[in-house]
Parts: structure tokens; C-alpha cells; sequence
């Protein structure tokens, strides 16, 4: 990413709507949004259901666009980005982990975590060991040929989660990643996203779990649309 620079923020918002037509009307899912992180920042995200904190998230992975306002990500705006390229900056900048996992029911353990490799263009041998070594990593070197019905909560996000990351990304983004899971669990996989926030990558959480919102340095607060609370704010 040429435009980077070593000092300049990851992920730069502002003045973010997106508005979703419903029936006759529209519904403000981000009205209006400014936000700068920067690189290694280890973030929870709160508010009341409905208040748009997985359309920031999606925003911010690229998993959706503004309807107006500016995104830069390490300098680059998104905004003038062909789809194509879009893809391409998500596949090796951005890993996302969800409340329900959303790993392919029919691949195994290790196939779904090769899946960004492949997408771009590892080779298989090379694939392998790095998915090898992620699940090791993981303590799941054992459930590698397992798909995901053969697993449990926890492990199926640990397998999310060792797909987020296979890419190396800078930035991990994670919408409830605790949602569907017991205590022990949940706190393994809060446990494991900080052992990475504390190897360099930015981290952003939401949460409902004002226990696990509280553990972030930076904390925001997101209420119909707009951050009307954020502790590290220009910091
Ligand atoms: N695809 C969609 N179509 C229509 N409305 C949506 C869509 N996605 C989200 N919304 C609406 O946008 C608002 C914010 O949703 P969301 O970002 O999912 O909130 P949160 O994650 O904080 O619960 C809600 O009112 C929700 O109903
Ligand atoms: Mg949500």
C-alpha cells in the first residue's frame, strides 16, 4: 500500500453513513461516523442492539461500503476502489470472526482455514504448512480433519479465528465473538485475540459483554448510528 505512511493512522473515518431502504423509509445504520485507529489498537465496541456496530464493523472490513463519507485504510481510500481491488486489500489486510463462526459446513478444520491461501494463490504445499502450523498453534493440530459439526463452540472459533489470521493481517475484526459461547470458552477465544493484539495486530471487538468491553484499552460507544463515546479518541 504505497500511500501508507509509518505514522499515519489504519483505519481513518469520517463523516460514514449507511443507510439501508426499508419498506418506504430508510434506515440510518451509520449516520455519520468518525473514527481513527491506529495500527496495533486493541478496541471494544458497545451499545444497544440495532445501533449499527456490525455495519461499522463491516464498513471498516470491507465487507460493505459507505453510502457517503470517507474510509481510508493505511492511507488508501477505499471509496475510489474497483470491488476487484476491494477484495484483494481485504483478503491480505483484514481478518473477520463472527458470532456464529460462518465456517463452510462441508470442508474440514484445515480446509477451511486454507481457503484465503488459496484465494491468494499460495501454493498447495506451501498452504499446508502454514494451515499445519496455525492449527498447532492453535492446540487444534488434532481436529485439522474434523469439519465443523465434528467440533465444539469453541473450537469452531478457533478455527475462525486461525483463518482470520493466515493471511497475516493487520487488522482483526470480531462481531460478537464471544455470542455463542459458554464462559470457559469465550474467555479462551477473548484470551487468544489479545495473545494477537499483543503480537501487533489491531483488534476491534464488539461486545455485549460489559466484562470483556472492559478489558480494551479503548473503548467506544456506538448509539443509533453515531460513536457518542470513545476513551481513546485522538489519542
Ligand atoms: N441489510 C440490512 N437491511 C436493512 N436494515 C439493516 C440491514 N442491516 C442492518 N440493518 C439495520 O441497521 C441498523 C443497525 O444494524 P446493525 O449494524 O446490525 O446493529 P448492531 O450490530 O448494533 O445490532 C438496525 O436498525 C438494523 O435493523
Ligand atoms: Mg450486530
Amino acid at each position: 500500500m504505497n500511500a501508507s505512511s509509518p505514522d499515519g493512522p489504519l483505519i481513518s473515518l469520517s463523516g460514514v453513513t449507511r443507510t439501508y431502504p426499508v419498506g418506504g423509509s430508510h434506515v440510518h445504520a451509520l449516520d455519520g461516523v468518525d473514527l481513527t485507529v491506529r495500527a496495533g489498537e486493541y478496541l471494544s465496541i458497545m451499545g444497544p442492539s440495532g445501533s449499527g456496530k456490525s455495519t461499522l464493523l463491516h464498513v471498516i472490513g470491507l465487507l460493505d461500503r459507505p453510502d457517503t463519507g470517507r474510509y481510508l485504510l493505511d492511507g488508501r481510500d477505499t471509496g475510489t476502489l474497483p470491488d476487484r481491488e476491494q477484495a484483494a486489500l481485504r483478503l491480505h489486510h483484514i481478518g473477520f470472526v463472527f458470532q456464529f463462526f460462518h465456517l463452510i459446513p462441508r470442508l474440514t478444520a484445515a480446509e477451511n482455514v486454507a481457503l484465503p491461501l488459496e484465494l491468494a494463490g499460495v501454493d498447495a504445499a506451501g498452504a499446508a504448512a502454514r494451515v499445519h502450523q496455525a492449527l498447532a498453534e492453535l492446540g487444534l493440530e488434532d481436529r485439522a480433519g474434523h469439519r465443523p459439526d465434528q467440533l465444539s463452540g469453541g473450537q469452531r472459533q478457533r478455527v475462525a479465528i486461525a483463518r482470520a489470521t493466515i493471511m497475516q493481517p493487520g487488522i482483526l475484526l470480531a462481531d460478537e465473538p464471544t455470542g455463542n459461547l459458554d464462559r470457559h470458552s469465550g474467555a479462551e477465544v477473548v484470551e487468544l485475540l489479545e495473545e494477537l493484539n499483543g503480537r501487533g495486530i489491531a483488534l476491534l471487538v464488539v461486545t455485549h459483554d460489559p466484562v470483556i468491553g472492559e478489558r480494551a484499552r479503548r473503548r467506544i460507544r456506538v448509539e443509533d448510528g453515531t460513536i457518542v463515546s470513545d476513551n481513546g479518541a485522538g489519542s
